[in-house]
Parts: structure tokens; sequence; C-alpha cells
């Protein structure tokens, strides 16, 4: 047999060849691709053809090789899927399943949800905006200029090498950004994330969640706020729930109060949650002052409005008797699975 004859006997086996295992397909590979195969030698013959048939002879083996290549390919492929088509016949599908876990929520995130579903029920909108925040929105607009002494009252964290942004130490900034940008009758709660330089303890965390509401209309009077919390009270802590407003500050509400919500006073523990008063305090709130319906470009003769900012966190902690607010943030499983079953 000359080279040619040789050649075109390969090409009709490798044609043919079918392997079905992995074994025969080994010794295909080895047989057409392997460091020393068959078609290696007839390289060398390339010299001893005639010229007029070497161009050809030459593509010849290349294709060959290709063809090999392709056959390996596409017999592998074969093969791997038989092996899986195996496997899954042997499969036992009447053997039980994994259990799949069921995850929970985070106790903030119950009770935040619990109180926007509330407020959602009276036609109360959800807004949300930015974390870091600029001074205009956090203290200016808010009627809260500079050296104003309100500004201590909370320690704020600044951004470094800037010192114009920071990380909002209130939601009370949201309000700035809706009436900024919506004309009213606005009516929106926003709950989210504050921050302030706060010493890490168990009562208190340099990060918490508070939910602020904002309504703005005609005519809108201290009689809605009222009703609109009492109504509150009432859907969060039962029906029998009772408030308490007490006067307070605030530098962007005019008047502000401190809304207190009746919790008793039977055992050592009511004694000691509501310091001895019965009361616990839930919120703060009063009626927008009208320089920040102005700087919101709001005409304070023409609308009115109420807002009210409470923090989360310690809600949750009374509503689940979690005596350390550090827990929130830890991610401790054995803390968060015990919300499972949890709805409020
Ligand atoms: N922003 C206040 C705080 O962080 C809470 C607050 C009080 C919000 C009174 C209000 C309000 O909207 O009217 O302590």
């Amino acid at each position: 047999m000359d080279a040619i004859e040789q050649l075109n006997a390969y090409q009709k086996e490798i044609d043919q060849a079918a392997p079905l295992s992995a074994d025969e397909l080994e010794q295909f590979r080895i047989r057409f691709l392997g460091s020393k195969n068959v078609l290696k030698p007839l390289f060398s013959e390339i010299k001893n053809i005639s010229p007029d048939q070497r161009k050809g002879f030459g593509q010849q083996i290349n294709a060959i090789k290709l063809l090999a290549e392709e056959k390996y390919e596409r017999q592998e492929l074969q093969i791997s899927h038989a092996g899986q088509k195996e496997a899954a016949q042997q499969m036992d599908l009447s053997r039980p399943g994994y259990p799949l876990e069921l995850g929970s929520r985070h106790p903030v995130s119950l009770v935040m949800n619990k109180i926007i579903d509330i407020f959602s029920r009276i036609g109360f909108s959800i807004a949300v905006n930015r974390e870091i925040e600029d001074e205009w929105h956090n203290f200016t607009a808010l009627n809260t200029p500079e050296n104003h002494p309100a500004r201590d009252m909370t320690d704020t964290y600044y951004i470094k090498n800037d010192w114009t942004h920071i990380l909002r130490s209130q939601t009370s900034t949201v309000q700035v950004h809706v009436m900024e940008n919506q004309k009213p009758p606005i009516r929106i709660i926003s709950p989210g994330r504050v921050y302030r330089n706060e010493t890490v303890s168990a009562r208190s965390h340099c990060q918490f969640h508070q939910v602020e509401g904002l309504y703005i209309d005609k005519n809108v009077s201290f009689v809605d706020l009222k009703e609109t919390l009492l109504y509150f009270a009432r859907e969060m802590y039962g029906v029998d729930s009772r408030i308490r407003l007490r006067p307070s500050y605030f530098p962007f509400t005019e008047p502000s109060a401190e809304m207190d919500v009746y919790w008793g006073l039977e055992t050592e523990i009511d004694h000691r949650i509501t310091k001895g008063t019965g009361w616990l305090e839930i919120m703060g709130c009063g009626m927008v002052d009208p320089n920040v319906l102005e700087n919101c470009g709001i005409d304070p003769d023409v609308y009115s409005g109420f807002a009210f900012g409470m923090g989360v966190e310690r809600q949750a902690m009374r509503m689940f008797g979690i005596h350390d607010i550090r827990m929130f943030f830890e991610n401790d499983m054995r803390f968060l699975k015990q919300f499972k079953s949890v709805t409020l």
C-alpha cells in the first residue's frame, strides 16, 4: 500500500469508527490524535509523493486530522450524555428530598412592615431616599441652620475629607426631598436606616431604623395629628391603647410633642421599661414649622401639615422582650431563627 492508499484507508476507518465506551474512545484518541498517532509517519512520506500530487496529499492529511478531532468530540459528548442518562435511570425518585429550610424575617423588618401596613391603610405611601446626605436636607431645610444648638442634639457622622456630606442622622431628610419634588397633598411615610456617632451599648447603637411620617394639605390641624397617632397606637399596641402627648421641642415642628403609649405598671418589668411611669415614649411629632414649608417651596399661608418620627428598634425590643440592641446587627442565627413563626 503506498502512502496515498494508506491515507484513504485511515480516512475510511475514521469515518466508520463509532467508539461507544470510554475505553474505545481512548483507543481512538491514541491511534489518531495521540503523540505517536498513525498519521504522523505519513508527513515524512510527503517528499516521496510526485510533485503534482504533493499539495493535495498534505491538505488531505490535515483534513483527516480535523475529521478525527471532530469525531472524537462528538463521541465524547455522546458517551457523557449516555452516562448521565444511565445515572438518571438509577435515581430513586421515591426518596424523600432534602428539606429546604425556611428563612425568617428580621425582627426589625417585622416591626417596620407592621408600621408601614398600618399607615398604608389610611392612604400613606412609601417614600425612600439616600443615606449619604448633604447638610441642607439633614439640617438647614429642616429649620436647623448652622450654629443652631439643635445640631448638637445628635452626634452626626461627617464624610472624611469632605465635611459637606454626612450619614443622615434622621429620616426627616426624606420630608425635604418629597416636598421639594411633589405638590401637596402629600401623605408619605419613609422607613429607613439612620446613623449617629453614639457609643455602642446594650441601649444605643451607631445605626438604627426610623419611620418618618408627613402629611401636608390645606387645613391640616393638630387634631388630625392626634387622631392619626391614636389610630396608629390602637393598631400597633391593641384596641384599648391610650396615648398622651407631652410638649417637646424639635426644630422642624411648631408646636412639637412627644407621644407616649400606656403600657401598664403591674410587674417589675413594667416599672423598669416605663421608668416607673407606666408610659412608653414612642415618637416625636408636631405641626410642620412654616419655615420648613417655605424652605421646600410650599406656601405656608395655603398649606399646613404634621410630621412624626419614630425609632423601630426600641419598639421591636419591647415587643419581643429583647434587652440588647446590638443583637439586631450581629446576624447570629440562634437569635434570628427565633422569629420564624412570628407574624405581627
Ligand atoms: N427626627 C426626629 C429624631 O430623629 C424624630 C422626629 C420628631 C421626626 C418630630 C419628626 C417630628 O418628623 O415631627 O429624633
